[in-house]
């Protein structure tokens, strides 16, 4: 008797599934196939008010991008990426398989129907506020003026913290008050007594001194923050992420810390204001990492006028443990590639990051799945390519050697690591200052002095 009633159950079942069945249009459509790969891959930034040049939130709006579309997923132009790595070595790969590859091309080749919305995913929630949560603190930059042509130089910011005790910072989110005349934020906390980036030009910097002076490839390199008594936050660039770390990690910001914003405003042929903010999320308590952002480089290159694929040499040993949680590779219009690979102590060696083809318009930081442990004694090495030639539509001049500066027309070779420390290492004690260049006799050596220099506070 049960037993009947089950298969007649299922009986029922087989026929009404099938006549549903019949009502659907086969293969691929928008809502069945495509749109779950756009809610996951694409609408982060092709929604209203995000970077991307067009809106992929409903059918009508990306059906007459389906042509575009299908070269972008195809070129893997979209969504950008850069690391050539395995798929699960970065969190945040942004990179479609190949069955999502093969779903908006067969969409699109066959006339990219529309399909049935109730076969359509629930739409993803996205806030438009915050991406950290909610702050425990915003501050605010006073507002600036953006005319409507020409070229801005950077500018450096100082917002006092407020804060009179010792703060560890969990989250950190810069925010453009006005996107579209901001093209990049840098936050960094300037401890007190530190000149940081106070009366920042491109002439005085102590880098651009540094670079006239050795202006010969040396293979040399250093490792630091970006300068003594400032730490890098957290920035809001292309394509990049607010920085939220894990319960147990947090950024230092000491008591009475101003926070120096660097903005590079970009004109757009209308006269802006824009008013730009950081917000903070505070560790509930004292954490047991210290995160701090350093830097592998070297300012001992010269990029011959014309050259096509010049190479620039970083070699530093570490002298802490270390843990590098993510990266983020830098350098100007002529950067063209960069590797960097860690040779530990027991001899094994890893490429950390491999960036074949880098693109300047997207500052991009590659997030470990697994962060490495990296103990006192690896050598990190970095090999960083440029192309001086005309061949490179972004090349500002190619009849020119360059060397490091500031400047976009000028270069940088900049492998930014994001590492996690016991709490109590300050970031004088990872530092690996650069080398002389060599001497007459091809020696090189650290150079004491300088070095004792470098340990106080500007
Ligand atoms: C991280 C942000 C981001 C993501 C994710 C992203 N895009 Fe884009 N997309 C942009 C920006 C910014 C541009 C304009 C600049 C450019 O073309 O590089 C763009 C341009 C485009 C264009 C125009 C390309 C051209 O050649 O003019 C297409 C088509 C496109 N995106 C499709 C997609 C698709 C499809 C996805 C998802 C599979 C996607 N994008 C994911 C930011 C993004």
């Amino acid at each position: 008797m049960i037993i009947r009633r089950v298969v007649a159950v299922i009986g029922y079942l087989i026929v009404a599934s099938a006549a549903q069945a019949a009502d659907r249009p086969r293969g691929v459509t928008f809502f069945n196939s495509v749109l779950p790969v756009v809610q996951q891959r694409c609408q982060e930034c092709h929604r209203p008010g995000e970077i991307g040049p067009f809106s992929m939130m409903t059918y009508e709006e990306i059906r007459p991008w389906a042509k575009a579309i299908r070269q972008a997923v195809l070129t893997r132009k979209m969504p950008p990426w850069f690391a050539d790595a395995p798929h699960d070595m970065f969190l945040n790969d942004r990179r479609l398989s190949q069955q999502e590859i093969d779903t908006v091309v067969t969409w699109v080749d066959n006339g990219a129907p529309e399909g049935l919305p109730e076969d359509a995913p629930k739409p993803i929630s996205f806030s438009d506020g915050w991406r950290i949560g909610q702050p425990d603190t915003v501050l605010e930059l006073p507002e600036y003026y953006v005319p409507a042509s020409g070229e801005i130089a950077y500018q450096f910011i100082s917002v006092p913290s407020g804060f009179t005790e010792d703060k560890w910072v969990q989250a950190v989110e810069p925010r453009p008050g006005n996107p579209a005349v901001v093209h990049h934020i840098r936050v960094l906390a300037r401890e007190p007594g530190s000149k940081a980036f106070m009366n920042q030009t491109p002439e005085t910097s102590e880098q651009r001194q540094q670079a006239k002076s050795h202006p010969k490839d040396d293979g040399s390199g250093f490792l630091d923050g970006p300068k003594v008594g400032a730490e890098e936050m957290g920035a809001f660039v292309p394509g990049g992420d607010p920085v939220l770390l894990e319960p147990g990690q947090a950024i230092l910001v000491k008591a009475g810390s101003d926070l120096v914003f660097e903005v590079h405003y970009t004109t757009n042929g209308k006269p802006q204001m824009d008013r730009s903010r950081v917000g903070l999320i505070f560790a509930k308590k004292p954490p047991d990492t210290r995160v701090m952002e350093i830097a592998l480089a070297n300012y001992n290159f010269r990029i011959p006028a014309g050259a096509a694929n010049h190479r620039v040499d970083s070699r530093v040993t570490l002298r802490q443990d270390m843990t590098l949680l993510s990266l983020w590779p830098h350098m100007h219009l002529r950067g063209k590639a960069l590797e960097l690979r860690a040779i530990y102590p027991s001899g094994e060696s890893e490429v950390l990051l491999n960036v074949p083809r880098y693109d300047f318009n997207w500052q991009m930081s590659y997030v470990l799945r697994q962060p490495r442990l990296l103990p006192k004694g690896t050598r990190l090495e970095s090999a960083v390519y440029f192309d001086n030639s005309p061949n490179n539509p972004n090349n500002p001049n190619p009849g020119v050697d360059v060397y490091w500066g500031d400047q976009t027309w000028e270069e940088m070779n900049i492998a930014f690591m994001r590492v996690g420390l016991p709490p109590g290492v300050s970031p004088v004690d990872v530092r690996v200052p650069p080398l002389t260049p060599p001497d007459a006799t091809g020696q090189r050596t650290v150079d004491a002095t300088s070095r004792k220099e470098e340990q106080k506070p500007e």
